[in-house]
């Protein structure tokens, strides 16, 4: 390997140079760059040509950006994939620039790289932490034996609108869990040392509050109060700097009139500020460039500027930095200065990721099969929303399945599925061959199944509907696989309606007019609205998700009961659209009902509660809490209830802690969660259980961002299987 003339001089072979710190490493390479290599480093392109092939003849396009790159123009990439690719692209970075500096490697490993792991909503289902860090491990293992040294997640946005199609991509709707479940998901990515071979730079997306698009839909500003700031949105971004994230990206959206990618004092004061994050903060794709399309920055060159004062390091694919970055340093010393603190970041990030020291260091490994952990995800993912008792399918029942996503070997694979091959998930059908039958209904969509484009679905055709449910007239139980394609959520994929197909309602509605038990396997990225007739009539109902590859079989080995029922819901499930944003977690209002005139908090046409709640799943056993005893501790307080599995079989609760407090001077919600623990028991057998409630856990932001101790009023703690049901202690503090 040759390194460009410069870098092979500031880097004096190896082992001396190793030994000291990597800030003094980087100064020594910034000393010797130019004020182009400088903003080179900040610019960020995606995987432009295909580097293996020969340059395309012609192309004006793409030819600008192999140049950009040969005189340094190019500090990182992303959507490039592939040992050989990247290789290729290194090696004109690191012996065609000047300075021979390498490149990174970006790309939206989200659920699984070729493997794919159910979406992470699913994920945040499992409420298992290790899982979910060993899922996240197990793609990087996968992504990096392919080159990649970075990935675009884990998302953290909070949100309470199943409309938004991205909800599919974060850990729900509250900031406890989805800050437990970032800071999994980044030392699972992570791992203890980042220039380990296996591991990926994380990075915390959206900074800050894409999840709060109005009405649901993508890409719209948001609105909302500083006390959802503070105490929603921003959580789950500290715990995962915390945990070590090396990289954040910049949000779409806008909020209080500023684009979050020219928020200074969103970045300086709570990212860079409070939380100390000095990692590097990445656009989103095109995001400083949209901050004229958001009618905030003039031009492409205020857009740039605008975004350097906001602690933008790296711009995703807009070339504002590339275009102006040196002619505003140029005119603007503080922007010089910006310049040179943004490159700082990226070579540091890029030491740590051990690419200085060797470029392919990415590039050596054999693939492993992390098949075994997506099944396991899968497994832990899915959650069962009602059971008559026809769940687990005993063994002599013969079983007929259908539906249009039984058979399905795409969709089921889940939104991001940059690096996955079409058709590779093992379907439902395939995993239960031979021991049940499978005829095909109607399908659920028509033409073109794409990435960027809109899914068209079948709108009328019901024919095969019947066809299949005459072919199974004879069989004991009819499992519908049902629901969603991958493409109907994910970023772009906004819904106001969130039924189920009016094709796949006529086959539910036919199939519960058979008078044969029914069970719904229901495949989503997202909740769905299900009708009261839809959830009635069902004898079962298994929330199965996107489950991703190996989600055929771990989907069969729950309903035939080889696995537990594991998952509980991460998101509240609305009854209609019209209660959408709707979340555990709301306040009180100052007229709580219900009263019997109309002068209260409610809806004339329908209730306030949801259809399935936050935190709520069930076993194919059976739990009773009793005798909640809440003691003082060192921290705070030690809540201890015990729990007896009075079933019949083996099997696991999560068990919840939530808080309420009233009279503290603000706001608080009705109830929030603050601690969970997850506990098998077998028949009969019953443990005690005790969490931890530190009091700093009662600490709310004010509106002004303050701490606010929780030192008056009443502490109410409710220990239960879901946000809506528990055993309850209050206290009154002095
Ligand atoms: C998404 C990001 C993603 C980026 C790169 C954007 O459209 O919002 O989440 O990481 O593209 O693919």
């Amino acid at each position: 390997m040759r390194f460009g003339t410069f870098l092979f001089l500031a880097l004096p072979l190896a082992a001396a140079a190793q030994t000291k710190p990597v800030a003094a490493r980087v100064d020594s390479v910034l000393a010797l760059m130019t004020l182009e290599e400088l903003v080179g480093q900040t610019n960020q392109y995606n995987g432009f040509w295909n580097a293996t092939g020969p340059m395309p003849a012609g192309n004006e396009w793409v030819a600008a950006r192999v140049a950009a790159l040969k005189r340094g123009g190019v500090g990182s990439v992303l959507n490039v994939a592939g040992v050989d690719e990247v290789r290729a692209l290194q090696k004109v970075a690191v012996e065609e620039t000047r300075m021979g500096i390498p490149l990174i490697f970006g790309l939206d490993v989200i659920h699984g790289y070729q493997t794919l792991t159910p979406i992470p909503l699913a994920e945040a289902a499992s409420w298992d932490l290790e899982a979910i860090k060993n899922s996240a491990r197990a793609a990087a293992r996968e992504a990096t034996a392919d080159g990649i040294n970075w990935t675009f997640a884990p998302m953290v946005d909070i949100s309470r609108d199943p409309r938004w199609g991205r909800v599919m991509e974060g850990a729900g709707e509250d900031p406890f869990l989805g800050s437990r479940i970032a800071e999994a998901r980044v030392r699972g990515f992570q791992g203890a040392n980042l220039s380990d071979p296996t591991t990926l730079a994380a990075c915390l997306k959206h900074f800050a509050g894409y999840g709060f698009a109005v009405a649901g839909r993508d890409y719209h500003t948001t609105d909302y109060s500083a006390h959802t700031l503070y105490n929603w949105i921003l959580p789950p971004f500290e715990a995962g700097v915390k945990a070590g994230a090396a990289t954040v990206m910049n949000a779409f959206s806008a909020a209080n009139g500023i684009p979050a990618t020219g928020d200074s004092a969103l970045v300086w004061g709570e990212l860079r500020g409070r939380m100390g994050f000095d990692g590097v903060l990445v656009s989103d794709w095109g995001s400083i460039g949209e901050m004229t399309a958001h009618g905030y920055a003039a031009d492409l060159r205020d857009a740039a500027d605008r975004a350097l004062a906001a602690g933008c390091d790296i711009d995703m694919e807009s070339d504002a930095y590339l275009r102006y970055g040196v002619e505003l340093a140029r005119r603007n010393p503080t922007d010089s200065v910006r310049i040179r603190e943004a490159a700082r970041r990226i070579l540091t990030l890029k030491f740590e990721l051990g690419v200085m020291d060797d470029p392919y260091r990415y590039c050596g490994a054999t693939k492993p099969d992390v098949r075994p952990d997506a099944y396991e995800m899968a497994v832990k993912s899915s959650v069962l929303l009602k059971n008559s008792g026809v769940l687990p399918l005993a063994a002599g029942v013969h079983v007929g399945l259908t539906g249009p996503l039984a058979a399905e070997k795409n969709g089921v694979l889940g939104n991001w599925r940059v690096s996955a091959k079409d058709q590779s998930a093992q379907s439902l059908a395939e995993a239960v061959a031979g021991q049940w039958t499978y005829v095909a209904s109607s399908p659920h969509s028509v033409g073109q199944e794409a990435f960027h484009a809109e899914l068209t679905l079948n709108q009328t055709d019901t024919r095969a509907n019947d066809v299949a449910l005459k072919a199974l007239r004879k069989h004991d139980v009819l499992v519908l696989a049902v629901g969603e394609h991958g493409n109907e959520s994910g970023e772009g994929r906004s819904r106001t309606s969130l039924r189920i197909s009016a094709v796949q309602q006529d086959l539910i509605r036919k199939a519960y007019a058979t008078g044969k038990q029914v069970v719904l396997v229901v495949y989503a990225g997202r909740p769905l609205v299900l009708e009261p007739w839809i959830r009635d009539g069902a004898a079962a109902i298994l929330w199965a998700w996107q489950p991703g590859t190996m989600g055929g079989s771990a989907l069969a080995d729950v309903l035939t009961g080889r696995r537990e029922a594991y998952g509980r819901l991460p998101m509240t499930f609305p009854r209609s659209e019209g209660q959408i944003p709707l979340s555990y977690d709301g306040y009180s209002t100052g007229r709580p009902g219900p009263k019997p005139e109309v002068f209260w908090s409610h809806y004339t046409d329908e209730s306030n509660t949801p259809a399935y709640p936050f935190g709520f799943g069930l076993s194919y056993t059976s739990f009773e809490y009793r005798d909640l005893v809440v003691t003082p501790s060192a921290q705070g307080w030690t809540a201890s209830v015990t729990v007896r599995n009075t079933g019949t079989r083996a099997g696991s609760d999560v068990v919840q802690l939530y808080v309420g407090r009233q009279g503290n001077g603000q706001l608080y919600p009705v109830k929030a969660l603050k601690g969970f623990k997850r506990l098998t028991l077998e028949p009969g057998s019953e443990a005690r259980v005790s969490i931890e409630l530190p009091l700093e856990a009662l600490t709310q932001r004010d509106g002004q961002g303050r701490n606010v101790l929780f030192a008056h009023g009443t502490l109410t703690v409710t220990v239960g299987p879901h946000s809506q049901d528990g055993l309850t202690w209050t206290t009154q503090m002095p």
